[in-house]
């Protein structure tokens, strides 16, 4: 129904589905070697990494807007586990299946040789992307290099999702987003459960060598959100060239930016990969029992954390 043809598997003690390629790969991922000039971004998908490597990638190579020009961000800043999201028919799969592009995310480079292996080839400074929770990574990697985690209202995140699938797979999404919204609350999705997923991050989000931020403070302040990361990073900028990196950065400009936007900048089955921006958007696409089973699943699965989402910190939600 969602276009997935292999089974999943549940890894590591919360169950988090992945392709089944996975077991092929976990051990090599979790063994990587981490350098201390690494830096990592680390999100469940959909909830801005994107926006956020593109930001991480500039502060880090003085604002060369140029330089990143010449090279899409799936190459200056590849995603760790592409190889396991793809059947061993891949590259056959691929161009029969998915969006008509020339490469998504480097998924067919990836179909040649392992994402994590060109990754521990690379040269230094290394710039790595991936959605595995902390506790599928190499467990030195806080100790060791930046990590820099990217949460988002799980409620926005599972439509981004949905319409991620949709405009990914060529003709093989055929479930509704009622559909989608029951498998994701009930961690049938690649990369689920979220909240668990984020508070393996959250639960270290004072550690020196970890940023943890949300999407919606990202929508709300980007200025003050590029300099809380500058200053992670300690790069120091002046206001004029963090107004210019936010201008940057702007969804506008974004959806344009074909090297950043993971595609080639036009619409698949109608969805864009940089597709609305907002926070609160899953609220027209939500009916009544389907809110309050949101409700339901965000008030038991945060339930004992003192993990706090800020839109619902916000009062968004009456009842949690
Ligand atoms: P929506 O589908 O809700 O619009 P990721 O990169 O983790 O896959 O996240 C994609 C989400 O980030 C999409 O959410 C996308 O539109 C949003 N996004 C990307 N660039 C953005 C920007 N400059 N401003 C706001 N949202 C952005």
């Amino acid at each position: 129904m969602y276009g997935y043809t292999r089974p999943f598997v549940k890894c590591g003690k919360k169950g988090y589905v992945m392709p089944g390629a996975f077991r092929k790969h976990a051990d090599a991922i979790y063994n990587m070697k981490v350098r201390p000039d690494d830096i990592w971004v680390i999100t469940f998908p959909r909830s801005g990494t994107t926006w956020t490597q593109e930001l991480i990638w500039l502060v880090e190579n003085n604002l060369n807007y140029n330089a990143a020009r010449e090279r899409p961000l799936y190459e200056r800043f590849p995603m760790l586990e592409t190889t396991s999201q793809i059947p061993e028919i891949a590259y056959e799969f691929i161009k029969a299946n998915f969006m008509n592009l020339g490469s998504f995310q480097g998924l067919t480079e990836a179909a040649r040789y392992p994402s994590w292996k060109m990754i521990e080839e690379m040269p230094s400074p290394r710039f790595i992307k991936t959605h595995l929770p902390l506790s599928l990574l190499p467990p030195t990697l806080l100790e060791t290099a930046k990590v820099v985690y990217v949460a988002r209202d799980p409620r926005d995140v599972v439509v981004s999702y949905y319409y991620l699938h949709k405009m990914v797979s060529k003709h093989l999404m055929r479930a509704t987003f009622h559909d989608f919204w029951e498998a994701f609350r009930r961690d049938l999705l690649p990369w689920t459960p979220i909240v668990a997923h984020t508070n393996e991050a959250w639960v270290h989000r004072y550690h020196p060598n970890m940023h943890f931020v949300f999407y919606e403070d990202m929508i709300k302040d980007l200025p003050k959100e590029i300099r809380r990361v500058c200053k992670f990073l300690q790069r120091y900028y002046t206001d004029d060239q963090v107004k210019a990196l936010s201008e940057h950065l702007s969804f506008e400009s974004l959806r344009k930016n074909k090297n950043v936007n993971n595609t080639t900048g036009e619409e698949n089955n109608g969805v864009q990969f940089v597709r609305k921006g907002e926070a609160g958007g899953w609220k027209s696409h939500f009916d009544e029992v389907m809110t309050s089973q949101a409700e339901d699943f965000l008030i038991s699965r945060l339930k004992g954390l003192d993990l706090v989402y800020p839109s619902l910190e916000n009062g968004e939600t009456t009842h949690l």
